[in-house]
């Protein structure tokens, strides 16, 4: 049992964690542990000592000054009555007070998980994990609090979410409600982020905390290129492989906030959830609003453990459908061999190329449909466009099905262009705020997919397409940031709703289309990884990590998308040299390489490189082929950073069972009279013996003497280094 409630204490137990709650003797719910596993009758209160201190209130119905909700720490911060750190719940009350005071009510231990309604959310099986259940009531405004806990004992993985039902007879507006709340005694905190801008997304970067707040957010309407929801908080000396910290995520693909703070007494707070500047929800008597579900583990030892927690649960406990442990076939995608100007001819050209190489499916990018000559126009007409092309749909993919090819395409379904057959007969589909012009994002619109009309219209047309050709992959992509939302279907004291109910829309087409269609592989994208987040990878096996396919920029975005996300669901493909986003030349072997740190695939005109290099791809073909499951299903292992000064990225995959490795080695600059560079495995088995670089030596002389480098030859070189246990 990983769940107990134990008098007035609530423990759950991992594997190798605790996590711990007091009901204190006025009813607030207190949070009292989160790190290393203790017994669950272990109260750990004993390291909370109150104090009368200066201006920290107390409540009215206790006589001790030493009493505060300033300083104590909670499991759901509350605003308006007496702690002022960052809150977690804001109501407005019908008389306009704003006070919300929530204590304990009930609890209830299940097994198996609770399910979010509309949103993603992990799964699992009764006899996987259980959950709790801890519902907090204010009395005097009638809202209660449920505090929904999930527990995945074997990943060290506990999941959180937050239903608040208005059991009142009054209209209740929810001004902010945030998911998580995780309070920290003690301890010097810093915080990893992963900032970024289209082109460049989720680069690492480490922050100390202060006195105040580290604001963590996005109001673009998606999880966003610049700010990604998943952090860690780290202690100071917290290294890769050494030392305690907390790796926390949403699971969640819009606007999001995650707020840092320590407070007066140097105690460290993180909450968040939805952006509150966007949000506002009105809940009528007897509704529910139901938030985002938020997903942590706790480390002892560095980085690297909260990574294998997170890629374990993800793959086996959020993804779905029939990809997520099955072989995606290698695509070769035409958008930087061809951008706009292509026809079914040519597409037909890059596929039988690609297909006397091995590759296993085209991917046709943007231009298919519609009048898309260019990105000023097109977008939500999804009818084929046989003139361009040359040819139906239909016919395109019998041509590439018999060379034995899988045909994906690209869709952009939430977006509209005003020059568009869409926009003339439905132009109320579009987002616009009326009497206002609004701002364009790549000449396009956004769809009010708060709308179910909306979402059905769209859905018919991709239905239409699907249902005639025989199509076994989609790239559903998002080109903008969402503002100036409105919608016709909102009341004015509603729209405050836009927002969410725009990522619920968009869930809930999702949901249809991937369950209709379970055999049609979707990969997401938004303008590359403009939308890389836990709440996306429930929908898709695997997301495209950026529009930056440049080797040597994509080491840092796949070191930084690594922490969280599983390699496996990073679409990485070979591209052109010069690299068509930086102008940067490196070596074909090189991308391949970087590529092979994601699921693999090509994006360019294979016709058009040489003889030799069209060999190679025969050989990184068989290559990815051998790997494949160790990249899917692996523990991954970064041995060096690219910001690091080491000349070289190197990162490891290792089998489950420790037999099988792939150590990855880039160059990213090279020195006259060079010094040896020693790369040093990790997660061997000590005592086994394993061959790497045609060297046999114990897995103990390989993880401490490390492999020596050969000499490097050229800048950017790369070496992929089978390890195999023999
Ligand atoms: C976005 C995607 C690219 C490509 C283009 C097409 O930028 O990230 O991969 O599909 O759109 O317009």
């Amino acid at each position: 049992m990983s769940i107990k409630a134990n008098k007035n204490l609530i423990t759950i137990t991992t594997k190798n964690t605790s996590y711990q709650m007091k009901i204190d003797e006025l009813g607030y719910l207190l949070h009292t542990w989160y790190g290393e596993r203790i017994e669950d009758n272990e109260d750990m209160s004993y390291r909370i000592s109150n104090m009368d201190r200066g201006f920290c209130g107390n409540p009215y119905e206790t006589m001790d000054r030493s009493y505060s909700l300033d300083v104590l720490p909670q499991e759901y911060s509350t605003f308006g009555n007496g702690d002022y750190r960052a809150d977690c719940i804001q109501v407005i009350n019908p008389d306009g007070t704003n006070v919300v005071d929530l204590k304990y009510d009930s609890h209830k231990i299940s097994k198996g998980k609770y399910e979010l309604k509309g949103l993603p959310a992990f799964f699992w099986e009764k006899e996987e994990g259980e959950s709790l259940k801890v519902n907090l009531i204010d009395k005097v405004s009638g809202i209660r609090v449920e505090l929904l806990y999930g527990v995945l004992e074997k990943y060290d993985i506990i999941t959180r979410s937050v239903r608040i039902v208005n059991t009142s007879d009054n209209v209740l507006k929810i001004k902010k409600a945030l998911s998580a709340c995780i309070d920290m005694l003690d301890g010097d905190f810093e915080l990893v982020h992963f900032h970024g801008k289209h082109a460049m997304e989720r680069e690492f970067e480490r922050s100390p905390l202060a006195h105040g707040k580290l604001v963590l957010e996005s109001k673009r309407g998606t999880s966003s290129h610049q700010q990604n929801p998943f952090v860690i908080l780290a202690k100071k000396d917290t290294t890769e492989i050494y030392g305690e910290c907390i790796g926390f995520a949403l699971v969640y693909s819009g606007s999001f906030i995650i707020e840092t703070e320590i407070d007066q007494v140097n105690q460290t707070r993180l909450v968040a959830g939805l952006h509150p500047e966007q949000f506002s929800y009105v809940l009528k008597a007897g509704d529910e609003l139901v938030l985002p579900e938020a997903v942590f583990t706790y480390s002892n030892g560095g980085f690297e453990k909260i990574t294998h927690s997170f890629h374990d649960a993800v793959r086996n406990n959020l993804q779905r459908g029939e990809f997520v442990h099955k072989h995606r076939p290698i695509l070769i995608n035409n958008w930087e061999a061809t951008y706009f100007d292509f026809d079914a001819d040519k597409i037909f050209d890059i596929a039988l190329k690609a297909k006397s190489l091995g590759i296993e499916m085209l991917v046709m990018d943007d231009g298919w449909f519609g009048e898309r000559y260019d990105d000023t126009k097109g977008l939500g007409d999804w009818y084929v466009n046989e003139k361009k092309l040359g040819s139906s749909l239909k016919e395109l993919a019998k041509r590439i099905n018999a060379i034995d090819m899988k045909l994906g395409i690209w869709f952009e379904p939430e977006m509209i262009n005003e020059d568009t057959k869409l926009y003339r007969e439905h132009p109320d589909f579009m987002i616009r705020v009326p009497n206002r012009k609004g701002t364009k994002g790549r000449e396009q619109f956004v769809l009010d997919f708060t709308r179910k009309d909306v979402r059905d219209y769209i859905r018919d047309m991709m239905v239409k397409i699907l249902d005639n050709a025989n199509i076994e992959y989609i790239k559903w992509d998002m080109n903008r940031s969402l503002s100036a939302v409105y919608s016709s279907n909102l009341a004015a004291e509603s729209m405050g709703e836009f927002h969410y109910r725009y990522v619920l829309g968009l869930y809930d087409l999702l949901n249809e289309l991937t369950q209709k269609y379970p055999s049609i592989m979707f990969e997401g994208c938004s303008g590359g990884g403009g939308r890389y987040d836990l709440g996306m990878l429930y929908y898709h096996p695997q997301i495209w990590l950026s529009d930056d396919t440049d080797a040597i920029e994509r080491l840092k975005i796949q070191y930084g998308s690594s922490f969280a996300y599983p390699i496996g669901s990073a679409g990485a493909h070979v591209s052109a040299s010069p690299n068509h986003q930086t102008t940067r030349k490196t070596p074909f072997e090189t991308r391949a390489t970087v590529a092979m740190g994601g699921t693999f695939g090509y994006e360019l005109d294979l016709n058009k490189v040489s003889k030799t290099e069209q060999k190679m791809v025969k050989a990184q073909v068989k290559d990815y082929l051998k790997y494949d499951e160790l990249i899917h299903e692996g523990d991954y292992y970064r041995l060096t950073s690219p910001y690091d000064k080491s000349r070289v990225t190197a990162w490891q995959l290792l089998s489950k069972d420790k037999s099988l490795g792939l150590l990855s080695v880039v160059v990213q600059s090279v020195e006259a009279n060079e010094s040896n560079i020693y790369i040093y495995p990790r997660g061997l088995d000590e005592n086994a013996y394993y061959k790497i670089a045609e060297e046999k030596r114990r897995g103990k002389v390989w993880m401490s003497g490390g492999l020596v480098l050969p000499r490097i030859k050229e800048e950017y070189e790369s070496f992929r280094f089978e390890i195999k246990r023999v």
